[in-house]
């Protein structure tokens, strides 16, 4: 059934705000906060790194993520549709395809890693990090990433569980899948994080995370930084767009943001606070780079008393973690079919399977026998990640503050923050709130693209 301008009649919804906000932090908590960003840290100098992320998840990330609430809920459609919604006649669903283009590529390396973390998962059970040592934990990971079969069999298997639970739809799928899974992963992560700061010898990893050394900070630790507040905040890729179409008109745009985006923050510190401690207790560098969670993390399992049951614990978590982002992605790539080819949700979710499977295999031998494929100096597991989180969400996100803040403009962005008047929000904070999208959010992302360019 449709109504006259073409809308399906009867779309999906969040059934309440505390759904959206699981929905929306599982979407911002994953391998960005496991993997990412204590790594990160450790190769930008701790604290130093961490205030200057914190300053751009609010100048930046915030107000991004208020723009695609508002054009997201406003529209009630998916990524291009809500730009030709609000703007019928312009070029701006661009932006949308954009984003769709963008959580492809993400998807694709997303899912190869999310499968690393079933292996991972796996290889704790069997108590196999037991005897390492950090020489044949590196062994042990690198054969395994680049061998052929055994990472497309985890991709795969991740991949499906990704698309078992996006077929089920937003509410019976995605909102009962993250309702459970969030809260168990924040009490796994703080269990870990505690037995980490027990650790004797823990506290150097604790001052690194919390007191800042200015003299590792370059030019590239700001675009580090600002490329992290956006993937973590899962931001300029029409995610939010897409979730927050499923929300419904009485909601609090403004708390339900800030919301999130203190749930994914919080996440990440104590994530630094389950890894550093433990990384300094052991006599081990923080900036070991990308390996960190695959190899120094076994290492330090393997001589931790309990360190078997953690490990267990931490590869868990991991693999939860990135479940309830890489959904919030697919849904992104299934929705936008759905509405632009008409197609049923169990269609665009099999047919989106395929596109991804395919990518996401060449990404995965990309790390083995595809190695030489090259383009950009960069195979192509790289090339994707540079694509997505350097240029294309920082691009989507530049070009969605601009939409939210001058082409919608003022009483658009006002209306959708009160509700049409109906929530009582003090006037400084809506012009305040309305700056940042302005002015203060295109500022740090033309800065950071133009720095870019330069270096
Ligand atoms: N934020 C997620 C993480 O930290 C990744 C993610 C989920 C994402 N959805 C996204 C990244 C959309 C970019 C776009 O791991």
């Amino acid at each position: 059934m449709r109504t006259a301008d073409n809308q399906p009649a009867k779309r999906d919804s969040f059934a309440s705000s505390f759904g959206v906000l699981v929905a929306m932090a599982g979407s911002a908590v994953g391998l960005g906060n496991l993997w990412r960003f204590p790594y990160l840290v450790g190769q930008n100098g701790g604290a130093a790194f961490i205030l200057i992320y914190l300053g751009f998840v609010i100048l930046a990330g915030l107000p991004v993520m208020l723009a695609e609430f508002i054009i997201g809920r406003r529209s009630q459609a998916s990524a291009r549709r809500a730009f030709q919604v609000l703007a019928p006649g312009t070029h701006w669903g661009i932006t949308g395809i954009l984003g769709v283009i963008c959580c492809i590529l993400i998807l694709s390396f997303y899912s190869v890693v999310g499968g690393w973390g079933i292996e991972y998962l796996f290889k704790s059970v069997r108590f196999d990090f037991t005897y390492g040592n950090q020489e044949n934990l590196k062994t042990l990971f690198s054969s395994f990433s680049t061998s052929v079969w055994r990472p497309l069999i985890c991709h795969t298997v991740f991949l499906a569980l990704t698309a078992g639970i996006v077929i089920a739809g937003v509410q019976k799928g995605i909102e009962k899948f993250s309702k459970v899974m969030m809260p168990l992963l924040f009490l796994i992560v703080i269990g870990i994080a505690v037995r980490s700061m027990t650790l004797p010898g823990s506290g150097p990893g604790l001052s690194y995370l919390f007191k800042p050394d200015w003299s590792k900070v370059t030019s590239q630790t700001f675009l580090a930084a600002l490329g992290q507040a956006f993937f973590s905040l899962s931001l300029g890729s029409c995610m939010v767009i897409t979730y927050a179409s499923y929300v419904k008109k009485d909601a609090n745009i403004i708390s339900l943001s800030a919301q999130t985006a203190a749930a994914d923050t919080v996440f990440a510190l104590i994530a630094g606070c389950a890894i550093m401690p433990a990384v300094f207790a052991f006599g081990i560098s923080p900036g070991e780079g990308p390996d960190l969670v695959f190899v120094t993390l076994p290492h330090i399992f393997s001589q931790m008393p309990l360190g078997g049951v953690i490990a267990i614990f931490f590869f868990l978590a991991l693999l939860l973690a990135a479940l309830t982002s890489a959904i919030s992605i697919l849904e992104v790539i299934v929705a936008f079919c759905m509405e632009e080819f008409k197609m049923k949700r169990t269609v665009a979710d099999v047919l989106v399977f395929f596109v991804i499977w395919v990518l996401g295999c060449l990404c995965s031998l990309s790390m083995g026998p595809l190695s030489s494929w090259k383009v950009l100096d960069k195979n192509i597991f790289d090339l994707f990640d540079f694509l997505s989180a350097d240029f294309l969400m920082l691009l989507g996100g530049l070009l969605i503050v601009i939409f939210a803040g001058w082409k919608l403009g003022r009483k658009v962005v006002y209306d959708e923050f009160t509700n049409g008047g109906t929530l009582p929000v003090p006037a400084w904070m809506l012009k305040t709130l309305l700056f940042l999208i302005r002015f203060v959010a295109p500022a740090a992302l033309l800065a950071i693209a133009i720095f870019q360019i330069h270096e």
